[in-house]
């Protein structure tokens, strides 16, 4: 079994430039689906974009990399039907189900996998194509789509911002009949870049100020060339890495306002900040500081995305951090691990209580999920001694070469097996 073998203790300090957006490049994936011919610029190597890329082929369309592009072909036959094992690889599967809706008026698939973050639903994503004409049911663990006269615009309200039930909104009413007007819509950046990509191939999409998001279906939808802004979560995960080691970092080809919420953070952490138009320096003191409460919240509030690797860097910090985690019910599986190595962290609820420690110490521990394995990542690079972590596939889902840049920054870590 593949796993890292990490000595702690390294200063991480150099340049990185960070990879495009997983979670961009997978809608924009599933929107090529229904698109043109396409070359998608900037994404990332992940087990997930694979993952897309195979979904892509059963939908009919070519898919192929060349260099850091995907080149995708429009869809000719394909089939309905997802199989059940690219379903389980991953919860972002369900965001081809508008696009599969609108171009072949039916869809077969399971319920999604992905990341264990307690109760998941896709209420929200089947309401919305419910209101849009498709009818859905559900049984065993299984859904069965189906749109014989097509879906029509509808106006959708939904009662929590989803990205991903904006995201199959948009794809779906994008060749819809008539008028969508979305409101409650999430306004993370990777759904702007979503709208970039579709108005490329020709859809005709608004944002009002107030954040309503409308769409006239048109007929027909070309091909484009776009690239994937870049991946906000990694940047953050480098920079809280290089925080957390007392180190310096240069990251390169980020947009730092995506990045605010958590560059905030470290700011109150004690370190020093700089940007500029595509790039964010951070200088750490030798020792955090607690970062008092960090919530998250909706785009642009602190990401659920960045709770777990934000928590590994206030468990070496002098004093308390508080994290209300606001947007899943079960994101603190890391907590665990990070205890292993001697942090301090208490969870109540939806809180977790982090008392700094001087000294964390390395130990065996296991990567739970995407984000969380990245925190017990950093945390065995801040702590003495070894450690050695399983359940890469995890990372690979989410971080493109992860040992290769941190090595490249000082680190010792070595993946084995
Ligand atoms: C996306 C991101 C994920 C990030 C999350 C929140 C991708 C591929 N994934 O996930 O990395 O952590 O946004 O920023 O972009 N909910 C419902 N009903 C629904 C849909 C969602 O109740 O139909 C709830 C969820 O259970 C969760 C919350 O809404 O509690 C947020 O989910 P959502 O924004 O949909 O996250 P994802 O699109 O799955």
């Amino acid at each position: 079994m593949s796993h890292y073998i990490i000595r702690g203790g390294n200063r991480l300090a150099g340049t990185l430039a960070i990879h495009g957006a997983k979670n961009s490049a997978l809608p924009i994936l599933a929107a090529a689906a229904v698109c043109g011919d396409s070359v998608i610029h900037n994404c990332p190597r992940l087990t997930d974009i694979s993952v897309a890329m195979e979904i892509l082929r059963h939908l009919g369309c070519k898919a192929r990399r060349e260099g850091d592009a995907i080149v995708t072909t429009r869809a000719s036959g394909g089939n309905c039907r997802i199989p059940d094992e690219l379903m389980g690889a991953m919860r972002s599967s369900i965001v081809f189900l508008g696009g599969m809706i609108a171009r072949h008026g039916c869809a077969e698939l399971t319920l999604p996998g992905g990341c264990e973050l307690g109760a998941r639903p896709i209420d929200l994503h089947l309401g919305a194509l419910s209101q849009m004409g498709a009818s859905i049911t559900e049984s065993g663990g299984r859904l069965l789509c189906s749109a014989p006269e097509g879906l029509h615009g509808a106006r959708i309200d939904l009662s929590f911002p989803s990205v991903g039930a904006t995201e199959n909104t948009l794809i779906a009413a994008a060749t819809a009949r008539g008028k969508t007007v979305l409101t409650g819509a999430a306004r993370e950046p990777e759904i702007l870049d979503l709208i970039d990509f579709l108005r490329g191939c020709g859809a005709n999409i608004a944002v009002e100020l107030d954040g309503t998001i409308l769409v006239e279906g048109v007929e027909r939808l070309e091909g484009t060339e776009h690239r994937v802004i870049p991946d906000r979560v990694a940047a953050g995960t480098y920079l809280c890495a290089a925080a957390m080691t007392g180190g310096e970092l240069l990251i390169r080809e980020v947009v730092p306002g995506h990045l605010s919420s958590c560059l905030a953070v470290l700011t109150r952490a004690g370190c020093r900040i700089g940007c500029g138009p595509d790039w964010v320096r951070l200088a750490a003191p030798p020792r955090l500081e607690g970062m008092g409460t960090v919530k998250t919240m909706p785009y642009p509030g602190f990401p659920t995305d960045m709770q777990s690797v934000m928590m590994a860097a206030a468990a070496t910090a002098r004093g308390t951090t508080v994290f209300v985690e606001n947007i899943f019910e079960s994101r603190y599986r890391h907590v665990p691990e990070l205890r292993k190595l001697g942090a301090g962290i208490v969870v109540e609820g939806r809180a977790a209580v982090v008392t700094g420690t001087e000294r964390l110490t390395g130990a065996p521990m296991a990567c739970t999920d995407l984000r969380g394995g990245a925190a017990v990542v950093l945390g065995a690079l801040a702590a003495q001694g070894e450690s050695v972590v399983t359940g890469l596939e995890h990372i690979d889902r989410g971080y493109d070469d992860l040992e290769g840049n941190l090595s490249r920054l000082g680190a010792d870590i070595k993946r084995s097996g």
